[in-house]
């Protein structure tokens, strides 16, 4: 399952379609990234390169050049050389961009000084997003500078940059057919190895024991890649909510917290399960279990075409306040409560995020000052949680040091929305009944 040449190839266009008369576009690749001395991390390509090349090799740019007649695809990439691809392996080069990437034309990164400055003379507007690569930022200055330099022999400056973001973040919002296709593949990937932390949980093994099967999962399904940092926090640790140590042990009486998802074909999906170690829920956790699932439940029931981004968050705040008031950890009234701000003590965060190639993915959340209208094609997360700090002394001490949270993906559908991870249990009694059989 992979995304077509034919769909990078409909991006492409897609997105010159809307650039300006006499303009170019560039966007460079990702380079490699140390990890210590002379290991680098795993490479990860740029996602905006990616979206619109499907090329992962590092130190590349893409140029796009609408209506030039010798190719309006250009891509700067590392030459072919025979004793680099022994030691660090196969390169497409030019030659290879042009025949199996759908390039028009393309040229060793070594001659992007002595060929780019010519294809930006004459054109009015630079599409590029400053600010993200202090190096190649300082590149393309020093492109446009050696043109503004020869200004007396005739030659003609770029006139102005724009910002590329608006135009490809907005086509990156909307997702495809194929790319609802792999991400659904993200999805139940990561709704399998959450299964799995479910089943491998025992009382006195380690939350680095869970993370490790849940990596394992992902690489055995082809996700060589989690999208982000595994969270695996049991008892106190769920009330972090950047918790990636994962080295406490697993208690019996308390929950485990775990917020994982891998990368797949460049697409991530985001899935949070809070379960208890023992299988069984305690009182306490099942009443803000039960909770955080209503309120999830209700946000994804807002989730539909016409509806705005903000509504699923607003159900997950009236549901989380009422319960609280409820349930004797918030005072007053709920109007007041919410107004105030006060569900913030224990709900901190909104109810979610686009989701794409990057897990908070791009797009606008407003437009024109006023909160997105929700349409087909969308994908974001419902995730409201409950965390009670452990020293919170204004609660019942039963409340004290419990952290839930439940996190969907959901893609918007014509006629409502279509949760992407359900292939994990997150109702009480399934999951309990998921842990009895592990
Ligand atoms: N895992 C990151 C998030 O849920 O936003
Ligand atoms: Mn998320
Ligand atoms: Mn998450």
């Amino acid at each position: 399952m992979k995304i077509s040449k034919s769909e990078y190839t409909r991006r492409r266009k897609n997105l010159m379609a809307m650039m300006e008369a006499n303009s170019i576009a560039l966007i460079p690749a990702a380079g490699e990234c140390t990890r210590s001395r002379d290991t680098e991390y795993t490479f990860r390509q740029d996602s905006d390169f990616l979206y619109l090349t499907g090329f992962e090799e590092p130190d590349g740019v893409l140029v796009l050049i609408p209506g030039r007649r010798a190719g309006q695809v250009v891509l700067f990439c590392r030459d072919r050389d025979p004793e680099m691809e022994l030691w660090n392996g196969y390169r497409a080069g030019p030659e290879g961009a042009v025949s199996d990437f759908g390039m028009d034309d393309a040229f060793p990164m070594d001659d992007i000084d002595d060929i780019l400055p010519g294809l930006l003379e004459g054109k009015q507007h630079i599409y590029y997003s400053m600010g993200h690569n202090d190096a190649f930022d300082r590149r393309v200055m020093g492109w446009v500078n050696q043109i503004r330099r020869q200004i007396r022999t005739g030659a003609k400056p770029p006139g102005d940059f724009t910002d590329l973001a608006f135009l490809l973040h907005e086509q990156r919002l909307f997702k495809s057919a194929q790319e609802l296709r792999v991400m659904r593949r993200a999805g139940a990937i990561s709704a399998e190895a959450h299964c799995r932390a479910m089943r491998e949980c025992r009382e006195g093994r380690f939350e680095y024991h869970l993370e490790g099967a849940i990596l394992h999962e992902f690489a055995e399904n082809g996700a060589r890649a989690a999208a982000y940092n595994s969270i695996v926090g049991a008892g106190p640790n769920a009330c972090v909510l950047h918790y990636t140590e994962n080295r406490d042990k697993l208690r019996s009486g308390d929950l485990v917290l775990i917020d994982a998802g891998c990368e797949y074909q460049g697409y991530a999906a985001d899935i949070t399960r809070t379960f208890p170690v023992s299988g069984r829920f305690s009182e306490a956790q099942r009443a803000l279990y039960d909770l955080v699932l209503k309120a999830q439940l209700a946000a994804i029931a807002k989730v539909r075409p016409g509806n705005t981004w903000n509504q699923p968050h607003d159900a997950t705040v009236r549901v989380i306040t009422r319960g609280l008031i409820e349930l004797g950890l918030l005072r007053g009234k709920e109007k007041d409560l919410i107004k105030s701000g006060a569900y913030r003590d224990f709900y901190m965060h909104r109810a979610g995020h686009w989701l794409g190639m990057d897990v908070h993915d791009v797009g606008d959340y407003r437009v024109d000052g006023k909160w997105r209208q929700l349409e087909p094609g969308m994908v974001l997360t419902i995730e409201p949680g409950i965390y009670v700090a452990p020293g919170n002394t204004k609660v019942a001490k039963k409340w004290r040091g419990i952290g839930v949270r439940i996190e969907d993906d959901v893609a918007v559908t014509p006629e409502g929305c279509e949760v992407l991870t359900a292939g994990v249990p997150k109702a009480i009694e399934d999951i309990e009944q998921l842990m009895a059989a592990g």
